[in-house]
């Protein structure tokens, strides 16, 4: 099959289809989810957490994100593939573009992804045919200065704020954005006024597309899941039938539920 390009994500919120999106950090993952029909896989910086045992993502560097990179996109034949900038690896627009051609050269990326409003950052990647995908409400890259991986955006200025930056960020060129437990509410405002398409996870089932983390719907994190996401493996005959399983609930808006959305 046809790799999907930004084009083929931008035509499927058009038309109401929804998005379905896993991370992976490897290469039997990814043709895994690849065959199920997954349509973008996120090479997450939360493996430092849950492939490096770290108790956040900071650890991560870009050597780590390069690697892992190339192993997913080696493996995948139709799965659009995004890439996380670590932490602090895009401080400044020249030091973003000489990050990100890593994740594109070396790892095999089509879209990077960097937390927050960074707009000059984000501008300047577009500018360099880097594709970009934004990340607002809870940022794990600001863990320290945030004080705990907590719901963002249930006061109404913080709400704004947020809705603000997301204009700000399609604004600059972003062809996607992930928006990470803030109120359904919230996001439905917000992918209502994007023309991009916007992909929740733990932001409610009103997103054009779902995000969860791997090990987390397979039920082999350690500790407690969130609240947002969901065991597929319950009902699941196997690895491949809980991909499928989470691939057709949420095109068929049956995942998230009431019960994972804030
Ligand atoms: O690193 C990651 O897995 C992510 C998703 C949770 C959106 O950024
Ligand atoms: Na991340």
């Amino acid at each position: 099959p046809k790799t999907l390009s930004i084009a083929d994500l931008r035509a499927m919120k058009q038309a109401g289809e929804k998005i379905t999106s896993l991370t992976a950090y490897d290469a039997s993952f990814s043709a895994l989810l690849d065959l199920a029909g997954i349509d973008v896989i996120l090479v997450g910086d939360s493996l430092g957490m849950v492939v490096q045992g770290h108790n956040s993502t900071l650890p991560v560097t870009i050597q780590d994100m390069a690697y892992h990179s190339r192993c997913v996109s080696n493996a995948r034949k139709r799965a659009f593939v995004v890439a996380d900038m670590p932490f602090a690896s895009y401080a400044t627009p020249a030091q973003a573009l000489n990050n990100a051609a890593q994740l594109m050269q070396a790892g095999g990326a089509q879209m990077v992804k960097l937390e927050g409003a960074k707009t000059d950052v984000i501008e300047f990647l577009v500018e360099q045919g880097i594709p970009v995908c934004g990340h607002l409400g809870l940022l794990p890259q600001s863990v320290n200065r945030i004080g705990g991986y907590k719901v963002q955006g249930r006061e109404p200025a913080q709400a704004q704020k947020i809705l603000e930056d997301a204009l700000a960020i399609e604004q600059a060129g972003a062809g996607l954005l992930v928006l990470e437990c803030v109120p359904a509410l919230l996001a439905a405002e917000i992918t209502q006024n994007l023309t991009i398409p916007v992909i929740g996870i733990g932001a409610g089932s009103a997103c054009d597309g779902q995000v969860l983390v791997l090990y987390d719907m397979l039920n082999i994190t350690a500790g407690n899941r969130p609240r947002f996401s969901k065991n597929f493996m319950a009902e699941a005959d196997g690895v491949s039938d809980a991909v499928k399983r989470y691939h057709h609930a949420v095109k068929n808006g049956q995942f998230p539920a009431a019960e994972h959305t804030y």
